[in-house]
């Protein structure tokens, strides 16, 4: 067993543990990844951009106005206004480090339009390829920090505590399960989402809750878990995970027709195509349910220039042999984002002494029960550099961490049967757990996960994970009984004045 012992450990290298990691400096940074940097990250598939009011028409009051707007009644308006503030400081500080974001005609930054947004606000490099432009900065950036130690293809498996306080993480080698020990001051858990957990999803596979479920474990408090954001518009073709299509399209002026060629969102929302995406993604199901697909029709509004403004879902699309120049796209919502996630303060502190979180994995209060586009690598952003801060600052008051070397039990190799559950839990998600709910599924779903830990009882890292987040979620989307937001329970179609608030839950109160 490897024992290095830094002031800092940050475990995923995104969008979130790649900034924090350089906010972290002159502390001795681990940073780790389980796959190659630059790999199995949603960061570097993010499409539509980054939202910051810096139109001559919009203000950080706006933005926060539709970000709470999306938010339906449950983001803090507090934690809101800081991440609207910030947001132009934070553009302007991934220009210096070298992110070349489009321009217009007149050099400006180019900025477009997505649902629920009430001015063309998002930043974008690429076209659609903004994820990929800002993970490819802050990987070199991160390069070249002394400061900072990358441990790649490194599994994070368990937060490490003596008494009560995370001192740092237990992991193994993904190559030959060899385990790793990391005590450190400061743990920062920067793992992204949970999109594996669903049988559809836009998310690469190793979104597999792994800091949710650490974190848990360790007795966190977590925050917001029943609401998970169904994208509207994944490319509906066979393939795990589903290529996005991003909403910057309809932000265009795409319209969504089902196969009797009826556009059927102006008769859901007065927004039609750009109404908050939980409304969009369940105006989809519902024709769907009807036994009709979905297609985006961008012939007229874009037409011959889809290739060159949108090069990532063009080159998708001429994959799956799709003109869409020419032809409608099929759509389907997927699994896209996770809202809840590990408590944290404005200073993404969580609970936990010694343990900070930011990006996905983290709930903030920012997004209520809806995000709103383009505002997670904002908030990833925001958080991450609000982090270094709160580290650094705590730095003296953290001292030596007095574990040496040690780890949790050493994690199971996945089996076919682990394959096999993974399979089942992920489509009982969809299914029970999925775009609506209702008290028979959730109940039924909960039953079933007891099962499949019963059934497995020594599992891989990713079933062992996936099963506390499926039991997370579902019991939480059980206890909410309302419609909210992302939550949509057909028992209970209506808001409802008693659950106006976010909830906060722990591990052991529902293990
Ligand atoms: P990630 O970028 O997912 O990074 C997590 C990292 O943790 C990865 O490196 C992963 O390998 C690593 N990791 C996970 N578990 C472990 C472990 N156990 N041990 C070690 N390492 C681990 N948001 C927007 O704001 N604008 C957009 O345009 C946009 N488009 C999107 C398009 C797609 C297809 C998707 C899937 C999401 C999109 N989002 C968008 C959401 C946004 O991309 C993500 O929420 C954001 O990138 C999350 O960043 P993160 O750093 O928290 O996580
Ligand atoms: C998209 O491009 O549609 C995704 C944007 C987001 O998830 O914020």
């Amino acid at each position: 067993m490897t024992a290095r012992r830094y002031d800092a450990v940050v475990v995923g290298a995104g969008i979130a543990g790649l900034m924090a990691a350089l906010k972290l400096a002159p502390m001795r940074v681990a940073l780790l990844c389980k796959t190659p940097l630059g790999e199995g990250s949603a960061t570097d598939w993010a499409q539509g951009g980054i939202a910051a009011a810096l139109g001559i028409d919009d203000s950080p009051q706006l933005h926060a106005r539709d970000t709470q707007r999306a938010g339906a009644g449950l983001s803090d308006q507090h934690v809101v206004a800081i991440l609207t503030d910030d947001a132009p400081a934070r553009i302007e500080e991934l220009l210096e480090l070298g992110a070349a974001f489009d321009r217009d005609p007149s050099g400006a930054l180019a900025l477009g339009r997505e649902a629920a947004h009430g001015r063309r606000r998002i930043v974008k490099a690429g076209g659609d390829a903004t994820g990929h432009e800002i993970l490819k900065t802050l990987i070199s950036a991160v390069r070249t920090a002394h400061h900072i130690d990358v441990w790649e293809n490194v599994v994070a498996d368990d937060l490490i505590l003596d008494d009560g306080r995370v001192c740092g993480v237990a992991a193994h080698a993904s190559a030959d399960g060899r385990p790793l020990t990391f005590p450190a001051g400061a743990t920062v858990l920067a793992t992204g989402g949970i999109g594996r957990v669903y049988r559809y999803t836009t998310n690469p596979v190793e979104a597999t809750g792994d800091g949710l479920a650490m974190a848990a474990r360790a007795g966190a408090t977590l925050a917001d878990l029943e609401f998970v954001q169904f994208h509207p518009t994944a490319l509906a073709i066979a393939r795990d995970p589903m290529p996005l299509v991003t909403e910057a399209i309809r932000g265009e002026g795409a319209i969504l027709v089902n196969d009797l060629g009826e556009r059927f969102m102006p008769r859901v929302h007065p927004d039609a195509e750009l109404a908050p995406r939980d409304v969009v993604a369940r105006a989809i199901f519902e024709e769907q349910r009807r036994g009709r697909s979905v297609g985006l029709d961008a012939r007229a509004c874009i037409g011959e220039r889809f290739p060159h403004k949108f090069p990532t879902v063009f080159r998708f699309c001429v994959e799956a042999r799709i003109d869409p120049c020419v032809q409608t796209i099929p759509v389907s919502a997927a699994a896209h984002y996770h809202m809840g996630g590990i408590a944290v303060d404005e200073w993404g502190r969580a609970s936990l002494p010694g343990l900070w979180a930011c990006g996905e994995v983290s709930a903030t209060g920012i997004h209520g029960a809806n995000r709103l586009a383009s505002n997670s690598l904002l908030e990833a952003l925001v958080y991450a550099s609000r982090v270094g801060e709160s580290i650094r600052e705590d730095h003296g008051a953290l001292g030596a961490v007095s574990v040496v070397a040690r780890a949790g039990a050493r994690v199971a190799t996945a089996t076919a049967a682990d394959e096999q559950a993974v399979r089942d839990l992920r489509h009982l998600m969809y299914a029970n757990v999925g775009l609506v709910r209702d008290e028979a599924g959730l109940h039924a779903a909960l039953v079933r996960i007891d099962e499949l830990e019963t059934a497995i009882p020594h599992r891989g890292s990713e079933l062992r994970n996936l099963l506390v987040v499926a039991r997370l979620i579902a019991t939480a989307a059980r206890a909410r009984r309302e419609s909210r937001g992302s939550h949509s329970r057909s028992d209970f179609p209506a808001s409802d004045e008693a659950f106006a608030k976010r909830t906060f839950t722990k591990l052991e109160s529902v293990a």
